[in-house]
């Protein structure tokens, strides 16, 4: 395969890869954005193949065995991961993913620091490597390392499923950790100077040992409620630690492939904190959306009566309105409502009912989530809308009907600028002339807040699993 072979088909799998950014950006395309991804994906892996395979019979090594037998490994596991992954898993999976993405930079940088000439960095062993490549594999080795130890925690803290403390929800804090980090991160700069100057093996060492550590030390402060932006942050950081063992690697597939990663993640990350009113460093510095309170019916930490009612009453309701906007929340993704819902939708529809969906952009668990969740119930796009577009429709609708939704609708966002989610923007559901509640209980969302929409004289609370509740619904409205 001769170079400018290589760079073509790295170049055409570079259009491919835009191109599915590109498409990824909205619903009705995404499917095409994702086919475009897989395809650059399988012609930038091929063509590595097949460059490894001419280095390989250049440099008289054997390689390309070990690469077959690591893709199919790899590709097995990470097809059946991402087939039994359950929407409501997916953000978890994607930690998983950057922590490898992570670690596997951090091998590659450990493996050309130890064996420079087979990765052709240096011509013969002995050889010293360039202060420029040393350079870069103390980036892509250091932000590889923080990548890896941070997904960790950030799985952990996703998935609520160990007793471990790092991986609580709560933000683990203490006196002068901001501090602490500041001189890890110096020390980390300080040793990786001194590894490109000096090209010292033990500086290298010790400064992929404080990155681990800090890796870790920057998640754990920070809250549940930020762990969306933290997992974009991350994918971020995977993408520049590729990018960074692209340069020593003169790869050019993995420098741009690298950068996309990194500067799309950046960029969800900036939308993101927008869509929530918080500044990054903010975000950073950690804190929020610790404690999980469960004012449940029972146990309730303070009883506050509320309305409540039956799905009959709710369909009643619904079918005496003519405008009706509903909220979809994290709730409705647990319950696997959306085909129910959608046929909801549908009867309503056929009955006059004007019907729209209102999606906040961080409602759910992931970038998205309402969306790919009403795509896969054939909700029609038309039907569809973000928040900015529908914010100024509920004092006019006649009915809203919030399903397993909560932080996203909860007024002490607007009113009160002590709350932890102050300035954050929601969905404007408690203007609307009726509203009624589907969730469980009085339980609180992700932020661990109490919401005073619910206690509203016009809301009326129907407890129970969302699917249940709108399937009787549904029978209540034929
Ligand atoms: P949440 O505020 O988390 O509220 C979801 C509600 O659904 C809960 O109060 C829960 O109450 C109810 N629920 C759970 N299972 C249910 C079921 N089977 N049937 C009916 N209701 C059920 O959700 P949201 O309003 O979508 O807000 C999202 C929150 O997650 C925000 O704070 C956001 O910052 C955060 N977050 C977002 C993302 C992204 S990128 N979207 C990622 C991570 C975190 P009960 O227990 O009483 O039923």
């Amino acid at each position: 395969m001769s170079m400018n072979l290589v760079t073509t088909l790295y170049l055409i799998a570079s259009i491919c890869f835009i191109q599915a950014l590109k498409g990824l950006s909205h619903p009705t395309t995404s499917r095409r954005g994702n086919l475009f991804g897989m395809l650059g994906m399988a012609l930038a892996i091929l063509t590595t193949v097949g460059l490894i395979y001419k280095l390989g019979a250049e440099l008289a090594t054997a390689g390309i065995g070990y690469v077959i037998v690591g893709l199919l490994v790899g590709g097995t596991a990470g097809s059946i991961m991402a087939k039994r992954v359950e929407m409501t898993k997916m953000p978890e999976l994607v930690a998983f993913m950057h922590s490898m993405i992570g670690m596997a930079a951090v091998f590659i940088a450990i493996a050309a620091v130890v064996e420079p000439q087979s990765l052709g960095i240096v011509k013969q062993l002995g050889d010293s490597i360039p202060a420029g490549n040393r350079m870069e594999l103390f980036l892509g080795a250091a932000i590889g390392a923080i990548t890896f130890s941070g997904s960790v925690i950030a799985f952990g803290k996703l998935s609520g499923k160990y007793k471990f403390r790092l991986f609580q929800g709560a933000p683990v804090q203490f006196s002068g950790q901001h501090k602490l980090n500041l001189v890890l991160g110096l020390a980390t700069l300080g040793l990786g100077i001194t590894f490109m100057l000096t090209g010292n093996l033990g500086a290298f060492a010790l400064m992929l040992a404080l990155a681990f550590v800090m890796g870790v030390l920057i998640i754990i402060p920070i809250g549940g409620a930020d762990m969306p932006v933290v997992v974009s942050m991350l994918n971020s950081y995977s993408g520049w630690a590729a990018a960074g063992i692209g340069f020593s690697l003169n790869n050019s597939m993995l420098i741009i492939a690298g950068s996309l990663v990194g500067s799309s993640g950046a960029i969800l990350s900036y939308i993101m904190c927008k869509a929530m009113n918080r500044s990054f460093f903010n975000v950073l510095l950690g804190g929020f959306g610790g404690a999980t309170e469960t004012a449940g019916p029972a146990g309730a930490k303070e009883a506050r009566p509320v309305k409540s009612g039956s799905s009959d009453d709710a369909a009643f309701l619904l079918t005496n309105a003519d405008t009706v906007i509903i909220v979809p929340g994290y709730g409705l993704a647990v319950a696997r409502a959306q085909h129910s819902l959608m046929e909801l939708a549908e009867k309503l529809t056929h009955r006059g009912v004007t019907v729209k969906f209102a999606i906040h952009p961080v409602a759910g668990r992931m970038p998205g989530h309402m969306n790919v969740l009403l795509a896969e119930a054939e909700v029609p796009y038309e039907q569809v809308f973000e928040m900015e577009d529908i914010n100024s429709e509920f004092g006019q609708t006649d009915v809203v009907l919030v399903l397993g939704a909560n932080d996203v609708v909860n007024p002490a966002a607007k009113n009160d600028p002590k709350s932890p989610i102050a300035g954050m923007p929601i969905l404007e559901a408690y203007k609307a002339k009726t509203v009624i509640v589907n969730k469980r209980s009085m339980a609180s969302g992700y932020a661990g807040l109490d919401n005073e929409l619910f206690y509203l004289d016009k809301t009326m609370m129907v407890f129970g699993d969302a699917k249940k509740v709108i399937e009787d619904m549904v029978k209540a409205v034929e």
